[in-house]
């Protein structure tokens, strides 16, 4: 990969979309970084800076239907070689007789209808590309749900059936489009469910953290939690030549969890 290469990875300011960012900086592409205006975007910009790449801020919300300009500056550059769309939220930890429709909404929203959105917008740039590459962070949880966050659970697996209609869609063009599947990772979102739970239970959260931590490992036939960096080695690979063949794929990352029973 080298400078030429365009790259863009949204909800990168933090947790695996920074992770998987890093991970294209370092191997020398131009990173558009992606996230709501913030100075976590700015500060993940400077941390990305100087690895071997370039990395550039494309501050917007992927929610809503504003995202119209949201690609300007890389129609600028007159192509994007990669797309890796990361963002995502699990929403609030409620079973199903707690999700209002206001639940079920915002999680398609965010998780479904975002990847709609910035596919269309990136579309014609991908065309221009020698052989443009999607990727979508999907969850373990759209092949396997947990039994919370249902909301959540559906809407990954509407993003993963999206996915693989672009894929045979687009396959007579040269573009891939595959699907990387999470188990636990440690990022921001599991921090935010600690701290309702902490909250909820009125005990430290440090006492929390710990808990979730170990349930997770427990959970996972690999013995641990996953971490950012585990999900980013595989972005790189289905950006490569080396996976000019694989489109349509969803690929766990998680430790062997799919392999555990229920
Ligand atoms: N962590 C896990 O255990 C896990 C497991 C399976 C799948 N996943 C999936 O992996 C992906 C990343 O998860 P994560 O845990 O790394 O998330 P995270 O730490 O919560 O980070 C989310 C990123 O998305 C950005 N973002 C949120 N809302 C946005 C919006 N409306 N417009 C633009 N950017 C927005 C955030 O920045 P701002 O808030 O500053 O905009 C941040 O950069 C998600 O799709 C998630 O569903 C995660």
């Amino acid at each position: 990969m080298d400078l030429k290469t365009q790259v863009l990875v949204t909800g990168a300011s933090r947790g695996i979309g920074l992770a998987v960012s890093r991970a294209f900086a370092v191997a020398g592409a131009r990173v558009w970084v992606c996230a709501r205006p913030s100075s976590a975007l700015d500060d993940a910009v400077a941390s990305l800076s100087g690895l071997g790449g370039k990395a550039r801020p494309l501050p917007g919300d992927l929610t809503g239907e504003g995202m119209d300009a949201l690609l300007e500056p890389v129609s600028r550059q007159g192509r994007l070689d990669v797309l890796v769309h990361n963002v995502g939220d699990v929403g609030p930890f409620a079973p199903f007789m707690e999700g209002g429709d206001r639940v079920w909404r915002d999680s398609l929203e965010i998780n479904l209808m975002a990847a709609v959105r910035l596919t269309r917008l990136a579309l014609p740039l991908l065309r221009a590309s020698a052989g443009g590459r999607i990727l979508f962070i999907g969850s373990t949880g759209a092949r396997r749900p947990t039994g919370r966050w249902p909301h959540y659970s559906a809407a990954k697996a509407a993003l993963l059936n999206f996915s693989q209609s672009l894929a045979v869609e687009l396959a007579p063009e040269g573009i891939t489009v595959n699907t990387v599947s999470p188990g636990p990772v440690w990022t921001q979102s599991w921090e935010r469910e600690a701290a309702e739970l902490a909250a909820r239970e009125s005990i430290p959260v440090a006492g929390v953290r710990q808990r979730l931590r170990n349930g997770a490992a427990a959970r996972v036939p690999l013995g641990r939690i996953g971490e950012p960096e585990d999900v980013a080695g595989i972005c790189l690979f289905l950006a490569s030549p080396a996976a000019s063949w694989i489109t349509g794929a969803d690929i766990p990352v998680d430790g062997g969890l799919g392999l555990a029973s229920p």
